[in-house]
């Protein structure tokens, strides 16, 4: 089962989650006008965009997630059924932001080019592009496969106690790591499977793909308390402008 088709446990595991809000708020507040965030979810950010008074936009590839963000957000915001490496939406915007680690789903080159082309191509002259991704870390990728290690802390969900173990299997000549989530209810683990895969993108390639899309790098920052970023850096953040 893919992961991005279960919008009520994506929900339940998400329901506290606030730790990039901050950041997104204080990157989002000096701008005007309208906002497309991609890969937008079940729409867990489009609250804080429009808190701020902005126009939201969120495009989505996952048709049961789209259905929840659109009924959550009715009147208030717009969501689009796409791809984010390939949609014409015949506006531009003043931002554009691509979340908690979302960009790592363009799974070659070539469609995190055609992505970044995308962004650029909808983004305003005077505009700012965020991508927020984590740096590839060997401890976590390298673990033993077929094994099962905590994904997430315990939350609420069907009335049970829960939380996700994951495994996971990582290519290091493609630069996929692929992912594999159990369900574990009340201490006991379901047969279920949700698979999804993430391409790793390293601090160089992101600095190549960035600039040679078009972008000039305004900042770099390594966690979502806005510290820069560095060697000891968790996270890459790229605050981006047109060249
Ligand atoms: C980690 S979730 C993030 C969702 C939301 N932005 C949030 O912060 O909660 C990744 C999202 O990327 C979406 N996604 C994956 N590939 C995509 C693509 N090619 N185009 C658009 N969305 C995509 C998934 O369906 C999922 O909703």
């Amino acid at each position: 089962m893919n992961i991005y088709s279960v919008p009520d446990l994506y929900d339940a595991i998400h329901k506290d989650s606030s730790f990039d809000i901050q950041l997104l708020k204080t990157i989002a507040k000096n701008r005007s006008g309208s906002v497309l965030e991609l890969a937008s979810g079940t729409g867990r950010l489009t609250k804080c965009i429009l808190d701020l008074g902005l126009d939201y936009t969120g495009l989505e590839l996952s048709k049961q997630f789209i259905e929840v963000a659109k009924k959550r957000y009715v009147g208030q915001a717009r969501f689009v059924l796409g791809d984010m490496c390939d949609f014409k939406l015949n506006m531009k915007y003043n931002f554009i932001f691509i979340g908690f680690n979302s960009f790592l789903h363009n799974l070659t080159l070539i469609d995190a080019r055609n992505c970044l082309r995308c962004v650029y191509d909808h983004l305003e002259d005077k505009g700012k592009f965020l991508v927020s991704i984590f740096i590839p870390d060997p401890d976590f990728l390298f673990r033993e496969p077929n094994t099962f290690y905590p994904a997430t802390s315990f939350f609420q969900y069907k009335d049970s106690q829960c939380r996700i173990m994951e495994s996971n299997e990582y290519d290091d000549k493609t630069q996929i790591n692929k992912l594999t989530w159990y369900l574990e209810k009340n201490g006991e683990i379901m047969s279920d499977e949700y698979h999804y895969s993430m391409r790793m993108y390293y601090p160089h390639e992101m600095d190549i793909l960035l600039v040679e899309s078009g972008f000039h790098i305004e900042e770099k920052i390594g966690d979502y308390d806005g510290s820069p970023m560095d060697a000891e850096s968790g996270m890459q953040i790229y605050i981006c402008s047109k060249d």
